[in-house]
């Protein structure tokens, strides 16, 4: 039996659903039930009852993922893979700042842990964070966390004054305009698509900045056939399966997040055989953290 039969056998033994992100191994994507963005895995897990769920993708994403589906047992096949700017607000500094701005709001991408979770009003992700965010009154005063690349970045499009944490994803935050504008020039016929992640300063050369779902919509979409990514290179696998008529073409030096790729094949198959590692969480910290989850969940990108 090779390693992706034995998978499938233990994933019906066990009535298992693996769901991995659009940055994890192509290996892995093609062993997934479900490939999606952070909105769309947390919508899943919210809706799909599974008594397992083996959650590929950084640790935030699979305590979410636990946060929403409480009853199912939620695997996390390599407890390293974790996202280094959801760790850059811990809870003790985000209550220390909220006791100081009684009268601000605090808004928080995803990309936080299950703890900072319980001390945030609001989630939202790159799909939805520009919606979340124009449906808040205009003389609301907002902090928003962790990622200060994406919160510039909503401020100039949505002309708002917010505060923003100092945090950033050192994979995105590597990005710099000369990466941008070397691939127009190799490119010239191309569109540039970047995640939102990205300074304003590339962000400002690029035609989008989307989430990797709304990248992956946008190119299914587009009567366009050249496209520069500027984002996590794991997501050309799936662009490149989907669209075989289009050409994507990576930055470079190529973009690569080592936590995405911590996951392997191995990883899966012992995660599935012994059920462990487990995503366990505590009670009350759970339901505190469900509610700014909630509330992310009710804006459609
Ligand atoms: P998406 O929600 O766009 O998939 O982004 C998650 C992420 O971690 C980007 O670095
Ligand atoms: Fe975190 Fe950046 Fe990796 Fe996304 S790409 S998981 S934000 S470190």
């Amino acid at each position: 039996m090779t390693l992706e039969e034995e998978i499938i056998r233990l994933k019906e033994q066990h009535k298992a659903l693996i769901l991995a992100h659009n940055y994890t191994r192509p290996e892995i994507q093609n062993l997934a039930d479900f490939v999606g963005d952070s909105l769309e895995l947390a919508r899943k897990a919210a809706e799909c009852h599974a008594p397992v769920i083996v959650f590929c993708g950084v640790r935030f994403m699979a305590e979410t993922a636990k946060i929403l589906s409480p009853e199912s047992i939620v695997l996390h096949p390599n407890p390293h893979s974790g996202c280094p700017m959801a760790d850059m607000a811990t809870p003790g500094e985000v209550a220390t700042y909220r006791k100081a701005h009684p009268d601000t709001l605090v808004v928080a991408y995803v990309n936080t842990t299950a703890a900072t979770k319980t001390e945030v009003d609001l989630c939202c992700t790159s799909g939805n964070a520009e919606k979340l965010i124009a449906g808040l009154p205009s003389s609301q005063k907002i902090l928003f966390l962790p990622d200060a690349n994406l919160g510039a970045n909503l401020n100039g499009k949505l002309n708002r004054k917010m505060d923003l944490w100092p945090g950033c994803c050192p994979t995105h935050n590597k990005i710099l305009p000369e990466h941008i504008t070397a691939a127009k020039e190799k490119y010239p016929d191309a569109l540039v698509l970047v995640h939102p992640e990205c300074t304003p300063a590339v962000v400002a050369l690029a035609d989008r900045a989307l989430s990797t779902g709304g990248m992956l919509k946008f190119v299914r979409e587009s009567e366009r056939k050249e496209f520069i990514i500027g984002t996590e290179c794991g997501i050309l696998h799936r662009m490149r399966k989907e669209n075989p008529d289009k050409n994507f073409y990576p930055l470079e030096p190529a973009v690569l997040c080592p936590n995405m790729k911590k996951i392997t094949v191995e990883d899966v198959l012992f995660a599935l055989r012994d059920l462990s590692p487990r995503i366990e969480l505590d009670d009350a910290m759970r339901q505190k953290a469900k509610t700014p989850i909630d509330r992310m969940l009710e804006v459609l990108p």
